[in-house]
């Protein structure tokens, strides 16, 4: 059948880096506590006026295109990730276009928290596998820290910034298989209630309501009981053995998440990619990050079989299983 493979992989960081030395300046917490509780060492910071969601996705979109070895012309649809976006409208997908010379193709964005990429991914493929499209541009990109409160040293130093983008193309192979979910019965634990509107920052509680609030043990605790769960349930539905899985592609949001899910599926951890240590959780952007990291050090190989999965506010969990 007819299914996306992707033939083009690229990211964009910005250059501006923050370690867990510079945050111990910030709030009260030191590398050893960021280092043992989450893997993380130092992130990107984007300053949201240079760099910011729709820039940044610009960037990654054309080292996408030029991994690709197409012309932005080919591209039939643009399907772009972000919970961060600056643009109210047009998409960040719309403002990519014009920076890859796309014009006339279809372009939308999603907006599913931390599993975006997954779900932008999965309609692309739908897209194809339906004969709805042949060449797809899918893309995460996010600027989370210009949403962190940071005096809440809780979240301040778990995100960081950055966009990531794959290019699909329908070729003959295995189909994508995937399951998404949400419960907004445990929205409570990780919100953001408002974007930033100059005019309405001396509003009473504005401010405040555009930070980002998380409960991280309950989310922790959702997700290291969730995630193994769903991809069980996808092995199951799809009928595959986790033992033919060459890459568990995970959200980047701890290392400890993704150490407690190896070891429930009983997976070696060497399969578990990670670069939490140098990006911190980029949401959205995270999972096409880590891809283009991988091809670059020869990681990938053509027919690998990928599992991706990622989990964020909603709350929002899913993975898809599909041949590199
Ligand atoms: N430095 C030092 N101490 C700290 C820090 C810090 N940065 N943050 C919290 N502490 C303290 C707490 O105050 C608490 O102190 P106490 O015991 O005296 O009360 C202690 O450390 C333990 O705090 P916990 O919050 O229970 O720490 P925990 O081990 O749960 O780690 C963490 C916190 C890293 C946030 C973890 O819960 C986590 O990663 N959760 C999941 C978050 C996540 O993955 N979110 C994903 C989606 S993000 C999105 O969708 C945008």
């Amino acid at each position: 059948m007819l299914t996306g493979k992707i033939i083009g992989l690229g990211s964009y960081l910005p250059p501006k880096i923050l370690t867990n030395d510079d945050l111990s300046k910030i709030v009260d917490t030191n590398d050893e506590w960021i280092t043992e509780r989450t893997g993380i060492k130092r992130r990107h910071i984007a300053d949201a006026v240079e760099d910011k969601a729709s820039t940044m996705a610009c960037k990654a979109a054309l080292a996408a295109i030029e991994d690709a070895g197409i012309s932005g012309s080919e591209i039939d649809l643009i399907v772009a990730a972000s919970t961060t976006p600056d643009v109210v409208f047009p998409s960040i997908a719309c403002c990519v276009q014009g920076a890859v010379g796309a014009d006339g193709c279809a372009c939308f964005d999603v907006n599913s928290a931390c599993p975006g990429f997954i779900a932008a991914y999965n309609t692309a493929q739908s897209y194809i596998e339906s004969g709805n499209a042949k060449t797809v541009l899918v893309l995460g990109a996010e600027c989370l820290t210009n949403f962190v409160d940071w005096e809440d040293r809780g979240t301040c130093i778990l995100f960081g910034d950055g966009a990531g983008a794959a290019v699909l193309r329908a070729e003959e192979g295995m189909k994508n298989s995937f399951i998404m979910k949400a419960s907004m019965n445990r929205g409570a634990c990780l919100h953001c209630e408002a974007m930033k509107q100059p005019k309405r920052v001396d509003e009473e509680g504005f401010l405040k309501s555009t930070f980002m609030y998380m409960q991280g043990r309950e989310v922790f605790r959702f997700v290291v009981t969730e995630v193994p769960a769903l991809i069980d349930e996808l092995s199951k539905k799809y009928e595959f053995d986790l033992g033919e899985v060459d890459h568990f592609v995970f959200h980047q949001a701890n290392r400890r998440i993704i150490e407690a899910t190896a070891k429930k599926l009983g997976v070696s951890l060497e399969k578990f990619p990670m670069n939490i240590q140098d990006t911190g959780n980029t949401s959205s952007a995270s999972i096409p990050i880590l891809l283009t990291q991988m091809k670059k050090e020869g990681k990938l190989k053509k027919g690998d079989k990928i599992v991706m999965s990622s989990f964020g506010g909603g709350l929002t969990w899913g993975a898809n299983y599909f041949e590199y």
